[in-house]
């Protein structure tokens, strides 16, 4: 159903950090680029400017949100990093890197953003832009990908004025994410290291950096039901078809790889993530193709892609796309 537009969405530039950050520092909403996709980005010690963000998305308000801060020496004041999460941060920070970590006493960090948790996501975003607005607020900065709820994540300030214009108070175009998928999520609590959400830094680079392999299990016992575990958390409205052998007439495409599909030709319209079969290609346009192709077919096709590397995030996020919706 269409929404009453609740505030005006300024368009800001890539110099003007600094009144994203005072809109910010004012309980506004702002969304602006990182590295992975656009964040839509509140007070995280405000619980009122936190609400506002959970409605501007249409969030169930127990999904807990990432704190993003400008540096490692800026996290280290909300949350206790163990060896492995001091190694991991000084690894892959600045970057599409979250660790869950305990949360330090009296952190700053708003319950409503945290959902309650005794635990804390933090990230340092890579996008020099982000670490700007960042630090132009001067505080800890939530930020969900800047999409309404159940919506693909947006990779442009394009997308994200489709879902969020009039609801939102800025957004800051820094133009088209880099790495395309959200960052990878461990949890490093009670001396183990576990995969929450594959992402932007492959299994492979973590466990080089690590110096072992990541421990068995996904969730923690305290972990909240995440929107990863939201089935149709990054669903199309069209129906994707995954791992598809060839294509069924009236289906898009959405290609991998230079081998063409059986049916191809006939495809209502195709789009190939990465011709030359590169995973990182593949991620950095997953998500702008799926709201390419999602206007143009009721049925998406999407072509095998091996779970290496970024494949692995790029492979959970199709699945997700392709799960049955609410
Ligand atoms: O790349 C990204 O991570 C983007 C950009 C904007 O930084 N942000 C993003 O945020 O993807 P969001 O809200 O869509 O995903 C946050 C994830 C959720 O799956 C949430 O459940 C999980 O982080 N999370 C947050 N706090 C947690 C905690 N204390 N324990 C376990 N999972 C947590
Ligand atoms: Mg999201």
């Amino acid at each position: 159903a269409p929404q009453t537009p609740l505030r005006v969405t300024r368009r800001l530039g890539p110099a003007e950090t600094a009144e994203a950050g005072r809109l910010l520092a004012q309980g506004g909403l702002v969304a602006f680029p990182t590295e992975t996709v656009y964040g839509l980005g509140a007070d995280a010690t405000d619980p009122r400017a936190v609400a506002s963000l959970y409605a501007a998305k249409g969030r169930p308000a127990f999904n807990p949100l990432i704190a993003h801060a400008s540096s490692l020496s800026e996290a280290r004041r909300f949350g206790a990093f163990d060896a492995d999460a001091d190694r991991l941060a000084r690894a892959f920070w600045p970057g599409p890197l979250t660790l869950v970590v305990p949360a330090l006493d009296g952190c700053a960090v708003s319950d409503l953003a945290r959902s309650g948790l005794p635990t804390l996501a933090l990230r340092v975003p890579g996008h020099p832009i982000a670490r700007a607005v960042i630090e132009a607020a001067g505080r800890p900065i939530a930020a969900p990908s800047a999409n309404r709820s159940g919506r693909v994540s947006p990779t442009t300030a394009e997308h994200v004025l489709g879902d969020l214009d009039g609801r939102i108070d800025a957004v800051l175009d820094g133009g088209a994410a880099s790495v395309g998928v959200e960052s990878t999520i461990l949890a490093c609590l009670d001396g183990r290291v576990r995969l929450l959400r594959p992402g932007g830094i492959a299994r492979d680079e973590i466990e080089r950096a690590l110096g072992r392999p990541l421990d068995a299990g996904s969730a923690p016992a305290q972990a909240p039901m995440a929107p990863g575990a939201l089935a149709s958390h990054y669903a199309p409205d069209a129906a994707l078809r995954l791992d598809a052998e060839s294509v069924r007439p009236g289906e898009a495409l959405l290609a991998f790889g230079p081998e063409p599909l059986p049916g191809e030709g006939d495809a209502v319209a195709v789009i190939n993530l990465s011709p030359r079969g590169d995973a990182a290609e593949a991620a950095a346009r997953l998500f702008g193709a799926l709201r390419a192709l999602d206007r143009r077919a009721a049925v998406i096709a999407v072509a095998p892609i091996p779970a290496a590397g970024l494949g692995e995030a790029i492979r959970d996020r199709l699945a997700r796309a392709a799960a049955p919706r609410p």
